[in-house]
């Protein structure tokens, strides 16, 4: 197994080493690790650390691979929000012609502050919508509504019915298909408390298809997140598949198959495959069970999309040893990224310069972070270049799951994020700073 640190060749292409050169005589310098043209030395030397550092050519590239790999079939791609709300990273999506996946009213207001003419393409997720937000997306003139329940269904006709709007409905069906991924993110089996059972909603169609205000016009879907084997994307499809035609027999028309999200990342190993590649697959294990249904495939990536683009910068802030074990504190923690403490998961973690020529001297060091739990840890027993106090990390594909669920634990501010296209860095949010948690109490 070559970890990605082994092979710097292997780095995502928006995160690369480059070579620098010392002295008059031009000798061999460093290896820094940039984002597109710009060192991410500079950007912790300007913008302070823990930063999030986004590759915006590499979320371009992505979402065009994403789109190219499904062109064959009417489809919509719809950026689940969740992963990274960030304005500037909707907006720049927006321009794209993408859509969105919201899943509150809060994810709505953004898409609508980012762009207010992307409400047509927005998709409205979730097993507890309020009526508020139900309203809310009624009155913004969303493209679908994911029901995940009958009572949700009869409060959405309540709220439509009073604003005398129709509200284009898909039910979000179980289709009980086990995908192998963490536990908490697992979410297309019976037990899960998302969808309808897929044979029990035909009954709940007739019902809504009677419903004044409610137009059925779709099935959705979503079997959970960082799957990374297509065969049960497929085999969920197929099941639906099915559905829609027994739907279509029983006078339904059914225009949009939701397909969800939940396309994995290699957060390990660098994949065999370039990304093109791996998301064509994915088209063909959902295109193939839609063969001959003339429908408007809706997808929801959001880590595919987002994760590799983006990294964690942080400082080491102390190296220190307890009875031999090493660790390096770095000055991120759990609340910047959490990902890590909740599920487990693995992050490469790369210095920002590595020497080359001498010999480089290996450790092996927990990572850890300031919080005052042991769950906070980046790494465990990792194998890393010696890395010095005052010396920067990256830690990789931190682009989705990670500004969005960073919270103010121990009354740390959250880290600022800079979007970087070519040379140029754009602050996309500034640093918090301690006057702004306080701000809220009393
Ligand atoms: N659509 C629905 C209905 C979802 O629930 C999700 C993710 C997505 C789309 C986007 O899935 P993606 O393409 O990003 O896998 N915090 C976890 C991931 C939670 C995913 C929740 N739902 C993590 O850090 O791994």
């Amino acid at each position: 197994m070559t970890s990605r640190s082994q092979n710097p060749a292997a780095r995502p292409p928006g995160f690369v080493y480059r070579e620098t050169k010392r002295g008059i005589l031009r000798r061999k310098g460093p290896l820094v690790l940039q984002c597109e043209d710009v060192p991410l030395f500079k950007l912790a030397e300007q913008y302070g650390t823990p930063l999030y550092v986004y590759s915006a050519t590499m979320i371009r590239e992505r979402y065009d691979a994403f789109d190219a790999a499904f062109r064959n079939v009417p489809h919509t791609i719809c950026y689940s929000v969740k992963a990274n709300s960030n304005l500037s990273i909707l907006r720049m999506l927006a321009r794209k012609g993408c859509g969105f996946d919201v899943v509150s009213g809060g994810e709505l207001e953004r898409v609508l502050a980012a762009e207010r003419r992307a409400a047509k393409n927005v998709v409205f997720s979730g097993v507890g919508k309020t009526r508020e937000e139900l309203a809310g997306a009624l009155k913004a003139g969303i493209m679908l509504f994911n029901v995940e329940s009958e009572s949700e269904l009869w409060a959405l006709a309540e709220c439509a019915g009073r604003l005398r709007k129709s509200a284009p409905v898909a039910l979000r069906v179980n289709p009980d298909v086990a995908a192998e991924t963490h536990p908490y993110i697992s979410t297309g089996l019976r037990k899960h408390k998302f969808g309808v059972p897929i044979r029990e909603v035909r009954a709940l169609y007739a019902r809504a298809s009677g419903a004044r205000y409610l137009k059925v016009c779709g099935v959705s879907v979503h079997i959970g997140s960082q799957i990374t084997d297509v065969a049960p994307f497929g085999e969920s499809m197929s099941r639906v598949a099915d559905l829609v035609r027994e739907l279509r027999g029983d006078g339904h028309r059914i225009d949009y198959i939701d397909a969800g999200g939940g396309l994995g990342i290699a957060y390990e190993e660098p994949t065999a495959l370039p990304f093109p590649a791996e998301v064509a697959a994915y088209a063909r294990a959902l295109a193939t069970p839609l063969r001959g249904l003339d429908v408007r495939l809706l997808l929801e990536p959001g880590r595919s999309i987002i994760g590799p683009a983006g990294v964690l910068l942080t400082s080491v802030v102390y190296r220190k040893a307890n009875d031999g074990k090493r660790f390096l504190v770095v000055d991120a923690a759990m609340n910047d990224l959490i990902r890590p403490a909740l599920y487990g998961a693995y992050h490469e973690i790369l210095p920002v310069t590595q020497n080359v020529g001498s010999v480089v001297n290996n450790e092996v060091t927990d990572i850890v972070g300031p919080v005052c739990e042991t769950g906070d840890f980046f790494a465990r027993d990792r194998q890393l270049p010696v890395v010095d106090e005052g010396r920067l990390l990256a830690i990789l594909d931190a682009g989705a799951y990670g500004m969005v669920l960073a919270s103010n634990y121990n009354t740390r501010p959250r880290p600022a994020e800079v979007l970087i296209s070519g040379k140029s860095a754009k602050v996309i949010r500034r640093r918090e700073k301690v006057s702004d948690l306080l701000r809220a109490e009393q």
